[in-house]
């Protein structure tokens, strides 16, 4: 059974996701399914991470995103590529920092709770499978640490997940 360890309180972001990198690749190992492994690390994120109102997976289905595993309020199912947060993460193929939600024109408020909010697109072999959408109630939650740490998950997620139909 896994144990998820409590995040380090002292200490910088870097020791903080040095743990997360390692609780994941446990926590995902042997397991190729992207969609069990997409719900084990939204549960991992969500319950390690402070400051949370949502963490989960939007999957990429011909022009837009789709709800995916996640944790927190119910949220909107399908999300156009170049909509929002996550799809401006699509069409940028890079990761999105949003430190005050309200400044970022056309975001999409599933949780009006939510302040601020880092969006981190699944490349995989260089095709775009989705994203990986982490929310806060608080505002500028998310910096530039933040946004390294968390591409490093969503590296190990891609490491260990397949995709059937896009590729190796
Ligand atoms: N805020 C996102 C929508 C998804 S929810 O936050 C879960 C966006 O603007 O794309």
């Amino acid at each position: 059974m896994f144990t998820a360890t409590a995040l380090p309180t002292s200490g910088n972001k870097r020791d903080v996701y040095a743990s997360l990198a390692q609780q994941l690749s446990g926590l995902l190992d042997g397991e190729p399914d992207a969609i069990a492994n997409a719900a084990n690390m939204s549960a991992l994120l969500y319950g390690l991470l402070p400051d949370l109102n949502w963490a989960g997976f939007y999957f990429l289905r011909g022009p837009e995103l789709v709800l995916g595993p996640f944790q927190g309020k119910v949220a909107c199912v399908r999300i156009p590529v170049g909509r929002g947060v996550c799809g401006t993460a699509v069409e940028r193929k890079a990761s999105v920092v949003v430190p005050d939600v309200h400044e970022f024109p056309g975001h999409i408020a599933c949780d009006s709770a939510s302040r601020s909010e880092l969006v981190v697109p699944l490349i995989k072999h260089g095709r775009v499978l989705g994203v990986l959408d982490l929310d806060s109630p608080n505002p500028s939650r998310f910096d530039d640490a933040d946004r390294e740490g968390c591409e490093s998950l969503v590296r190990i997620y891609l490491d260990a997940s397949e995709f059937p139909g896009h590729g190796p």
